[in-house]
């Protein structure tokens, strides 16, 4: 391998559009960073960029959704983005966002730069174009009716029903979401860049000069390169982005994927002046090249950064180029697919709440699960299972062990090593102490972060079986074969624990890039500084000083209950099951009275109302006289509730929570001039009033004290 002079490490700039979920950590995050920490302690010259991708349709779409604007969208999931990487302990030299007025210039630049080297083709086509809004319109803003399965919520450019790829001319009456017109096609000019023009060079430099990339990376290039590549548009009719810096450009900016892998660039520029030593091609001798580029990415972003943006860096020149793009594939929840619109996802920002201080946890099982070669699962049980026969029944307890042996048998102080009584057990661990480091730095090196975690373990796990052979505990109380000298036992304690405390330090600075958190309650455990955390002191044995006195054993992780598997477990169906009965719901709406369809959201509150607003519902308390199942509705109650005056009949999808028996003779909050509704052929003549719990469970709301039924509620 070439012997390059530093390392830039690029994360995919995530779209600011909605919170990150655990497939995105296993598929980027956790890999790069775990590349990263490692570098990092080899003391290599080392950054690692990342930033919010705060362009394209996706941003726009979800501002139309939430009835804002898309900086205060971008804004929003920015903050809760950035947090949550900081929480999971991604640690990036810098996280920065592409509206930045650096990234503009950057790419307003570096598009102008091609401009000028007359490396565009500016083409006029015809767009779909929505003459009440008077915009034109990405095929995403196109909706209609799936021709293949009837979806009515069917987008232009995929039915996410059936999962089918569309073209907006394919959609049966196809509306506008901006304003419900029927789109029409308009003339309209954009710039194209020729990527046929670079294919040959791609060829060469991909099939021929990569062969060591992943199959996965490699497979994809070839079948793209295979295929023949086309002129791409790098422009687009909006409002939101980086403007072209073209007369005569108003109404046009730059297409997200041209503008968000500059911003990596523009990322490295904010970072350091020095920023041009990682970017710009160096005359330096070959085998000392400057900078090893490194994207880390999930696969639906391979010809981004294979294809695309490399022919772009090439094209503008003096760039360097990716060294490797070690892409991984995604990660499924309980057996299906992630997805956003069904809330099918666990969540980064809800995780750390409800585990707080097992973020290494997550880390672990991500890594120990990541997608390297082809899409993994992730369970609970799974989750569950490895964080307590793994990370607390290896390697805390070979930890945990080795300090209380240490604190009970050797008086908290590490003990001597009797080398010249060493037997083969002894050197046998001595042994694998010293060949670990090797392994585990081959494996992050050419990405195969599972093998390099299990490695660690695979150590921690030698280390449990030598104290379980050397039983010290024992040698303590034992009188000693054939040995007139006392304190030979306790040579042999000493031995023992001397040698587990030097692997406890190793493992330390191995399972560092991993597990971070739990490597610095190790150092504190060890009384140990940082620098001893460097990757060159991995296979040393002398780590920590004989007499040296530690702290008390502390347990690095707890175990994890059933209770809290299963409650994940049903917030995961209850949030898919609300969020289907949203979509439901929209879609029925959708046909009526044409609302837009709106995503599930996290913690986003709906738009402010007036007094007036509120004043238009007509509120009473009741109480429920009679209550029985719904037949073939497993969510529904039929329920008879007293309002004083009048009795109401009322179905209310609260069965999964509450028993008929349960709620007859309680009072309600009614929603009493809500339009009819029937539901499973029963007219329901209301609504009662629940709240529900973050883990999806609903509870009746009712009056403090019992009241007459009717009165008034406000
Ligand atoms: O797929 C995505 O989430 C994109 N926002 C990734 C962009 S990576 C880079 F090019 F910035
Ligand atoms: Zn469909």
């Amino acid at each position: 391998m070439k012997d390059f002079k530093r390392i830039l490490v690029t994360a995919a700039l995530p779209y600011a559009n909605g919170p990150v979920h655990i497939g995105h950590m296993a598929g980027v995050y956790i890999p790069a960073d775990i590349y990263v920490r490692y570098q990092r302690a080899q003391k290599r010259d080392i950054k690692f960029v990342c930033g919010s991708d705060e362009h394209g349709v996706p941003i726009t779409i979800r501002a139309m959704k939430e009835g804002v604007s898309p900086q205060q969208i971008v804004d929003k999931y920015h903050a809760i983005i950035k947090e949550s990487f900081a929480q999971m302990g991604i640690l990036f030299d810098i996280y920065s966002r592409t509206s930045n007025k650096v990234h503009h210039e950057t790419a307003a630049t570096f598009f102008k730069k091609m401009y000028d080297d007359d490396l565009f083709e500016e083409k006029e086509t015809e767009q779909y174009y929505d003459e009440k809004a008077k915009t034109f319109l990405a095929d995403r803003y196109i909706t209609g009716t799936c021709p293949i399965c009837g979806n009515p919520n069917a987008y232009g450019d995929q039915c996410e029903r059936c999962g089918t790829s569309l073209s907006p001319e394919q959609l049966i009456n196809p509306k506008s979401t901006l304003s419900d017109a029927v789109p029409v096609k308009k003339k309209t000019k954009h710039w194209y860049f020729p990527l046929q023009n670079y294919e040959a060079w791609l060829k060469e430099w991909i099939l021929e000069g990569h062969t060591e990339w992943k199959n996965n990376v490699y497979g994809q290039c070839k079948s793209w390169l295979d295929n023949g590549l086309q002129s791409r548009a790098m422009t687009r009719d909006s409002n939101w982005g980086v403007k072209v810096p073209l007369p005569g450009a108003e109404g046009k900016v730059l297409y997200v994927w041209f503008d968000a892998p500059i911003g990596y660039i523009s990322a490295t520029k904010e970072l350091t002046e020095k920023w041009e030593d990682y970017w710009c091609k160096k005359d330096l001798p070959t085998e000392q090249a400057g900078t090893r580029l490194i994207h880390f990415i999930g696969k639906d972003n391979i010809v981004f950064h294979c294809i695309i943006f490399p022919a772009m860096l090439r094209a503008h020149g003096n760039f360097v180029l990716p060294d490797n793009v070690p892409a991984n594939e995604f990660l499924n929840i309980e057996g299906e697919k992630v997805s956003t619109s069904r809330n099918w996802a666990v969540w980064v920002h809800e995780y750390v709440k409800d585990f707080p201080g097992c973020e290494d946890v997550l880390r672990y099982m991500l890594c120990a699960n990541m997608p390297e070669t082809k899409d993994n699962d992730f369970t609970w049980k799974d989750f569950q299972e490895r964080n307590n026969s793994e990370l607390v029944a290896i390697f805390g307890n070979f930890v945990n062990r080795t300090f209380v042996l240490m604190h009970k048998l050797c008086g908290g102080k590490v003990p001597k090593l009797h080398e010249d009584i060493l037997d083969n057990t002894d050197k046998a661990l001595i042994e694998e102490i010293k060949n670990a480091k090797g392994k585990i730095e081959k494996a992050i090196e050419e990405f195969h972060f599972r093998d390099a975690l299990f490695e660690v373990i695979d150590l921690a796990r030698k280390g449990n079986k030598y104290l379980q052979e050397k039983e010290p505990w024992k040698k303590a109380s034992e009188p000693v074969a054939g040995s007139p000298e006392s304190g030979a036992n306790q040579q042999l304690i000493d031995n023992c624990l001397h040698l587990c405390l030097q692997l406890t330090a190793n493992l330390a600075i191995l399972i560092n890039p991993f597990l971070p958190n739990t490597a610095k309650k190790m150092q504190h455990l060890m009384k140990v500084v940082d620098k001893m955390m460097d990757w060159e002191n991995a296979g040393k044995l002398k780590l920590l000083s004989v007499g040296y006195s530690l702290r008390p054993p502390e347990l690095l992780f707890r175990k994890i209950e059933d209770e809290e598997i299963k409650a994940q477990v049903e917030k995961l169906r209850a949030n898919a099951l609300k969020a289907q009965e949203k979509t439901n719901t929209m879609e029925e709406n959708k046909s009526g009275a044409g609302s837009q369809e709106s995503e599930p959201q996290t913690s986003n509150l709906k738009p402010q109302i007036v007094y007036d607003d509120f004043a238009k519902l007509e509120l009473k308390a009741g109480t429920i006289t009679a209550c029985e199942k719904v037949e073939k509705a497993d969510k529904l109650l039929k329920l008879e509730v007293d309002l004083g005056t009048e009795k109401r009949t009322i179905v209310s999808g609260i069965a999964q929570h509450y028993k008929p028996e349960e709620i007859t003779g309680k009072q309600v909050i009614v929603v009493v001039n809500l339009a009819p509704r029937k539901m499973r052929g029963i007219e329901s003549q209301g609504m009662i009033l629940t709240a529900e719990d973050k883990n999806g469970k609903l509870y009746l709301l009712k009056p403090e004290n019992t009241v007459e039924p009717g009165s008034t509620v406000s």
